[in-house]
């Protein structure tokens, strides 16, 4: 059975991306031995206000049972957790060159915005990878957007590998087909993230009815009429297509041949995303209503995560030259 694991940064609201990109796909994995990991470590990487962080962990945990994860079947917990992420991170580092780090995209954009730019933004993606190394990871399914620090990832594998003898297994992204990169309702040439940035182009994961169908009626599209899968020349259209394919587990292309209308396609789009959220709402409030329960489902998450991590972690060290204690 192939392992999988898979992150997610308690950093603003869940969104839909999240949920389309990476989420659904977890639940639909997670009886392969998967683990899935609050990654709170990588959310100090932003000007983070340490109340949210703490809050956000529980309330991203919570999303991903209200989701349906099933902390019987797979492994929930939190990165923080398990020290054993920031010790292999460290190895990590004195692999990885400057060079490849600076060429990463996302940080490129981080730092291009003009704020301050931590050394935890450039470093980010060496805790990504230990973070997936740690548990003998082979797919991690994730959006579009990680992809090319999945490359780095596997890159650094392969190099620890060859120099310090097998180490580490070589993980593969697990990227969906359609929906993988879901984009900004106000804005579709820019991916969706959070609400912060972007609040009417951004539906949140657990926004109230009223307000997803408004965000969808007004998403942005474009002014040629007809309803037609074509990223680059509709990429509005594309988008709205691609969510509702998504959701009813079908292909763009097919579901655009059923609308003459965007009005159509859009009242469409709103009852498809509140039947599926409105559930999972509810679960989280219940949830949210019982923090101490949700503690200790994380607690025994990260005593398993650990068992695993340990092995690995010790296996790293010894093979780069460090002395056992
Ligand atoms: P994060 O927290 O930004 O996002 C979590 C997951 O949601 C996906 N995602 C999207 N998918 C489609 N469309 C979107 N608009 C969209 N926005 C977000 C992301 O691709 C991701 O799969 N670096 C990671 C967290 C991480 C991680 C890991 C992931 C840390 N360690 C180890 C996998 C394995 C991140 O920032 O995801």
């Amino acid at each position: 059975m192939a392992r999988i694991f898979s992150g997610i940064k308690p950093s603003g609201q869940l969104q839909v991306g999240n949920y389309l990109g990476a989420m659904r796909n977890w639940v639909r994995e997670q009886n392969r031995d998967a683990l899935y990991c609050v990654v709170d470590l990588h959310a100090l990487t932003e000007d983070a206000d340490p109340a949210e962080v703490r809050h956000g962990s529980l309330e991203v945990a919570v999303g991903l049972l209200a989701v349906g994860l099933d902390p019987e079947v797979c492994t929930i917990f939190v990165q923080s957790h398990v020290p054993e992420h920031t010790r292999l991170s460290w190895l990590l580092e004195c692999v990885v060159t400057y060079g490849e780090l600076s060429r990463m995209t996302q940080f490129k954009d981080k730092s291009k915005r003009g704020d301050v730019v931590r050394g935890g933004l450039l470093t980010y993606p060496v805790l990504m990878a230990a973070d997936i190394f740690l548990y003998d990871t082979e797919v991690v399914p994730v959006g579009d957007d990680q992809r090319q620090h999945m490359e780095l990832a596997r890159l650094l594998a392969e190099r620890f590998n060859n120099r310090f003898g097998e180490t580490f297994v070589v993980p593969e992204a697990m990227v969906p087909t359609y929906a993988a990169r879901v984009m900004d309702l106000q804005d579709p040439t820019r991916k969706m993230s959070k609400s912060v940035l972007s609040p009417q182009g951004t539906v949140d994961m657990f926004d109230d009815a009223d307000v997803i169908a408004r965000k969808v009626r007004r998403a942005v599209t474009d002014t040629d009429g007809e309803v037609r899968w074509d990223r680059d020349a509709k990429p509005g259209v594309a988008n709205l297509l691609e969510i509702l394919a998504a959701l009813g587990d079908e292909d763009p292309k097919s579901v655009a041949a059923r609308y003459e209308t965007y009005g159509q396609l859009k009242d469409d789009v709103a009852t498809a995303l509140i039947e599926t959220l409105t559930p999972i709402k509810a679960r989280r409030d219940e949830l949210l209503a019982d923090p101490a329960t949700v503690r200790t489902l994380l607690a025994r998450g990260a005593e398993r995560a650990r068992e695993m991590a340990s092995v690995t972690y010790a296996r790293a060290a010894s093979a780069i030259g460090l002395l056992e204690p």
